[in-house]
């Protein structure tokens, strides 16, 4: 273990080293802070503190097959050890006023900014979709931005330029630099895992599995975090001072996707985009639920072991990934099992996870072609908002008649619940609007939902049944 107490990072071209002793900084200084703390990177604005409005969107480079991977992050959920062997990227690193990188120059010329507040936010959302290297569509290019907001401006210019300049690109400032930062960040040990600690907090920084195991064992007091987006809030919105994190970001082998003939198997650590990346024909119900999931910028952080392990309500993925009979593999040092999706939730936020397992892996297989899987989420808005009510079904019809139903709603209980009562009432019945309309008052024996500042319990149980109803007239016509 090393246990030097430091980082190292690539910023300004340069190798930084963060020594955390006798440092302005702790071990859950958010990387906005950081930045903001430093004379040169002040672009990087302040607005929520939670992942909401995108002021403080960044770009982290990380080497992919000795090329690096650009992608747009919220800076403020971001703990500072986690940038280990990573390169940040601000717009001062892209352009300055004197010489604008192309996204800036494009923002100026198509009037996408007034008050600029949000302006460095956009620039860095642009700027991580430009050095995708292929010109996006507009579907593409208002996902991008949909985490980040602007108060004064209006959305359209801004839409313009980015659809301009991805589609004008040109080779820019951090490309002609690409080799030799490639060459730092190659330099930085990404093998020894990293322990910081001061009087208040120990963090550890493990890079396998075998080591992330090792620690869950010695520390099962400990917060695993994956992408934080999730535990992050405790510091920065309750304030929390968490004094020991397991941050299991960097491990290499829990970051992965298997495909087989019949299933994807992605490892805890793959992140939400990458898993929406891939699964569009293979797992659509999955997909289309990622594509209404927090923003960009959260999706490219958070990972499907964080959102199963939050165990929340309200995790999109859970009701969906249960729809798809979705099995994890739990691992600690001397053993390995694994646990269907729908039996490992036993309440809210609690888990069968032991304290000495980590969720190292989640297969989801393909549904045969005769199974219809749909999802649905009814928010307050469609992009970056966290689900009302969220179902997912899965049904299998044989003559028009019902062989198998399964419906798993989120934002209906205490944890993603199954429908039973729902369920059982239309198994062998017709799949025709009479009988979903008589399965719809089933439903209110199944949940009995809270209200709360998002919606009340009445509403709630119409929304559900009316995704109920949706579902079937999605799916009247294939008998
Ligand atoms: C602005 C914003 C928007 C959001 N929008 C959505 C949304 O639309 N839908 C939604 O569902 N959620 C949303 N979230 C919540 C959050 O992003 C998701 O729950 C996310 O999937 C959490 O993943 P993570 O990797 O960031 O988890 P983390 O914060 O790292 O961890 C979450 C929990 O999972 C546990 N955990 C992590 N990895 C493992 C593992 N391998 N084994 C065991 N336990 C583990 C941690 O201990 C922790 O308790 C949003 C959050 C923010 C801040
Ligand atoms: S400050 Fe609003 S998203 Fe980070
Ligand atoms: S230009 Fe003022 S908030 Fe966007």
């Amino acid at each position: 273990m090393n246990l030097d107490n430091k980082i190292s990072f690539v910023l300004d071209g340069k190798i930084q080293i963060i020594d955390f002793n006798d440092s302005e900084y702790t071990p859950t200084t958010t990387l906005l802070h950081y930045l903001r703390s430093l004379p040169t990177h002040k672009s990087v604005k302040e607005g929520c503190g939670e992942g909401d409005c995108g002021a403080c969107t960044i770009v982290i480079g990380e080497i992919n097959s000795d090329k690096i991977q650009y992608r747009a992050f919220d800076s403020c959920l971001i703990f500072l050890p986690s940038i280990h062997g990573k390169q940040v990227i601000t717009t001062e690193n892209i352009g300055n006023s004197d010489n604008l990188h192309p996204v800036q120059k494009a923002l100026y010329e198509f009037d996408g900014s007034q008050c600029g507040f949000c302006t460095p936010g956009f620039v860095m959302s642009i700027y991580a979709l430009y050095k995708q290297n292929h010109i996006p569509n507009k579907t593409e290019v208002t996902d991008a931005i949909a985490g980040n907001l602007c108060r004064c401006t209006g959305y359209r210019p801004i839409i313009d330029a980015a659809e301009y300049v991805c589609s004008n690109k040109t080779e820019d400032i951090i490309d002609k630099s690409e080799k030799e930062t490639v060459a730092l960040l190659n330099s930085i040990n990404k093998t020894e895992t990293i322990f910081i600690s001061n009087s208040e907090q120990k963090y550890y920084l493990p890079f396998f599995k075998k080591e992330a195991l090792k620690l869950r064992k010695e520390n099962p007091q400990a917060v695993i975090v994956s992408g934080e987006t999730d535990v992050a809030l405790r510091v920065t919105k309750k304030n929390e001072l968490i004094p020991n994190i397991i941050d299991i970001s960097l491990v290499k082998d829990l970051k992965f996707k298997i495909e087989t003939d019949n299933a994807y198997i992605f490892g805890a650590n793959y992140s939400l985009e990458d898993v929406r990346q891939n699964c569009r024909g293979k797992l659509d119900a999955l997909y289309d639920m990622l594509c209404v999931f927090g923003s960009r910028q959260i999706r490219n952080r958070a990972c499907l072991g964080g959102n199963l392990g939050s165990a929340s309500p309200i995790g999109d993925a859970i009701p969906v990934l249960m729809a798809y009979d979705t099995e994890l593999t739990l691992e600690s040092v001397n053993a390995k099992r694994t646990i269907k999706l729908r039996d490992f939730i036993t309440g809210y936020r609690q888990t069968k996870c032991n304290v000495d397992e980590l969720i190292t892996e989640v297969y989801v297989p393909f549904p045969t072609k005769e199974i219809i899987i749909k999802s649905y989420k009814i928010s307050k808005r469609k992009d970056l908002d966290i689900a009302t009510v969220s179902a997912c079904f899965s049904l299998k019809l044989e003559a028009g008649k019902v062989k198998n139903i399964c419906a798993f709603y989120g934002g209906m209980a205490a944890w993603t619940k199954r429908a039973i009562n729902t369920e059982k009432y239309l198994m062998g019945k017709e799949w025709n609007r009479n009988n979903v309309e008589l399965a719809m008052k089933e439903l209110v024996k199944d949940f009995k939902p809270i209200s709360d500042a998002r919606s009340g319990e009445k509403a709630r149980n119409i929304m559900a049944k009316n995704l109920l109803l949706k579902f079937w007239s999605e799916t009247e016509k294939v008998k």
